[in-house]
């Protein structure tokens, strides 16, 4: 069977997961996993005032259309049946400094349902974020990742990612410092 997701719509059933590219018909679902699966992973670090300014402003459903019309924003959805159980988002946009590498495209989101921690979702996940960052005509994948977040520190590194620097991340008005990861993607493996 073929497993490759590049930039077609066909969905990928492997397991009991399948995933597709998003369009902006999944935004609705979208907009409330997201929103669902950023307070499960932040929720009791943030005030509630800066996490629901968070959520408004990043969440809403005209935002998750925008990002799904966008053609140089991928976004990947793994649903089990009709549950979306995660979802990846890759793009182009400027890194920070300390991104040294050619051809930069950013990892922007990736969030698995809690209740698939540990199952290898995100293993299958990250290789199709991996592919459809090669798609965008990626050389250089990069992400921020909040210095606090020491599962999805580990989970980047078993895929082959390498701390490079720091960002600033807001959450509200709070400031928080994100590593910054990166890895040449024509070097990488799939995950393990
Ligand atoms: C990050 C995420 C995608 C990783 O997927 P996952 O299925 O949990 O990943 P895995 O279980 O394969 O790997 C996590 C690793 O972290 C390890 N780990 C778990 N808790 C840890 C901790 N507190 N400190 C250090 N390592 C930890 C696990 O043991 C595992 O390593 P191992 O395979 O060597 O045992 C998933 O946890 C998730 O969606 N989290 C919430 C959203 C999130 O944080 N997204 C990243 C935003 S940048």
């Amino acid at each position: 069977m073929n497993l490759r997701l590049d930039t077609t719509t066909e969905p990928i059933q492997s397991a009991a997961y399948t995933i597709r590219r998003g369009t902006p018909a999944d935004a609705a679902d979208l907009a409330s996993f997201a929103a669902r699966t950023f307070t499960d992973t932040y929720g009791d670090y943030n005030s509630p005032a800066n996490l629901a300014m968070h959520l408004t402003s990043t969440y809403n459903v005209a935002q998750q259309t925008r990002e799904l019309s966008d053609a140089g924003v991928a976004t990947l959805l793994a649903h089990q049946y009709t549950d979306l159980v995660a979802y990846a988002q890759v793009r182009n946009g400027p890194p920070p400094p300390c991104v040294g590498g050619a051809e930069p495209v950013e990892l922007l989101r990736f969030y698995v349902d809690k209740s698939r921690h540990g199952d290898g979702l995100a293993q299958r996940l990250f290789e199709e974020a991996r592919r459809a960052a090669v798609a965008l005509g990626g050389v250089t994948l990069w992400l921020k990742v909040w210095e606090r977040n020491p599962r999805a520190i580990a989970f980047y590194r078993k895929c082959g990612l390498v701390d490079v620097g720091v960002a600033e991340f807001f959450v509200g008005t709070d400031r928080q410092t994100d590593r910054v990861l990166a890895m040449n993607l024509r070097d990488s493996r799939a995950p393990s």
